[in-house]
């Protein structure tokens, strides 16, 4: 798959692409946000809000109409372990959170986004808006989806390390990040902050997979999944809007690392006693001892231990020789080997050993 910018419609674009080929969907539809006038800052200062024509529609049946075939479409392409991610305000999320369920569609999460810095209400006639609202699902209630889960934990900035939940908090997009057209104006009325976006495909989708956008506006869908070393397919019917949008692309670079690549999730390799052993990381009739410098076991051919004459495993022979009511503890919390005159943890010969296997 490659990267691709599609100037067009997803109506017509959406259908040429293969069915069950994509990973992870973000879709920021219009919200048919039914804004009419001019709005003005309590100062009389004019505001720009999203009146635009792309987020025009003649009715709610119209705007359903177009809501089912561009979610159809999107559960088409998405693959049977992949999600979507699509936002929306109280104009629109209602309308389609139900197309969706309708569609088939399992919600797994709905999710804030608090604006930390939300545009004022003018009129003080109502309470200020400040959040949006993200519907993740999957294609069916038995999809097996990705959730990098220490990913998350490490990207709370509430609470670091902590849980991740469904409340974010973000400032609207804004200052430096956000795309000036040649008027030196925001390009664009609804960019959506860089950090959502990074912290959707960090949790949610795999390095290498392949991220569709199809209401892609300014591509920061793009910007983070290019980032973030994944492949993205977006579509966007404004000329402009591309040809910002591919710069702003062109000019982010991979940022390897933990986050990129969910290493905070990366299960350790399993490696096995004999495997070690036929590796000369240990010796067969070598003793074990315990943490207090005791002798507990020598080890055999197979891995196991000769402790008073009994052949355990490592995890039953610790608990054993440590005389503990559990039946088995985990043998590498507990045993040392003799290296230059040093007793010293199997934990670390096998960390030792892990790190030989990625050479
Ligand atoms: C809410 S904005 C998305 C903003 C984007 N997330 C960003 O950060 O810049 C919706 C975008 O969808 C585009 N659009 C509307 N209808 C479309 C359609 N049928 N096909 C493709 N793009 C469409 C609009 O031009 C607009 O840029």
């Amino acid at each position: 798959m490659h990267d691709e910018i599609i100037n067009g419609d997803s109506l017509s674009e959406l259908p040429k692409l293969p069915a069950e080929s994509v990973d992870l969907i973000f879709a920021d539809p219009p919200y048919w946000m039914r804004t009419e006038g001019v709005l003005h800052r309590t100062e009389g200062t004019e505001f720009q809000g999203c009146n635009d024509s792309w987020d025009k529609f003649d009715s709610l049946s119209d705007y359903e109409d177009f809501t089912l075939r561009w979610l159809t479409e999107c559960r088409r392409v998405l693959k049977p372990s992949g999600s979507i991610w699509v936002i929306g305000s109280m104009q629109c999320v209602y309308t389609i959170g139900a197309i969706m369920q309708r569609l088939g569609y399992w919600l797994i999460n709905d999710v804030i986004w608090h604006k930390t810095n939300p545009t004022p209400n003018f009129t003080g006639s109502r309470l200020n808006n400040s959040h949006e609202t993200l519907i993740w699902a999957v294609r069916d209630r038995r999809a097996k989806f990705t959730f990098h889960y220490k990913t998350a934990k490490a990207l709370n900035s509430d609470s670091p390390g902590k849980q991740l939940g469904s409340v974010w908090h973000f400032p609207v997009c804004s200052g430096r990040e956000r795309l000036k057209d040649s008027h030196g104006r925001k390009l664009h009325s609804t960019q959506k902050p860089l950090a959502l976006l990074e912290r959707i495909i960090a949790i949610s989708s795999d390095i290498g997979d392949t991220v569709l956008d199809p209401f892609a506006g300014t591509m920061t869908t793009a910007a983070a999944a290019k980032k973030l070393g994944r492949r993205y397919i977006m579509i966007e019917r404004d000329g402009d809007y591309c040809r910002h949008g591919r710069a702003r692309v062109e000019a982010v670079s991979f940022a390897d690392g933990e986050i990129a690549r969910a290493g905070f999730d990366v299960k350790p390799l399993r490696v096995t006693m004999t495997e070690m052993i036929a590796a000369g990381y240990f010796t067969v009739g070598e003793k074990f001892f315990l943490s207090d410098g005791h002798e507990g076991g020598e080890l055999l051919a197979d891995g196991k231990l000769l402790h008073d004459g009994e052949i355990l495993d490592i995890h039953t022979c610790a608990a054993r020789a440590k005389n503990l009511r559990a039946k088995r503890v985990n043998g590498f919390d507990h045993w040392r080997v003799m290296r230059e005159n040093h007793l010293v943890s199997i934990r670390e010969i096998r960390e030792n050993y892990r790190d030989s296997l990625k050479h």
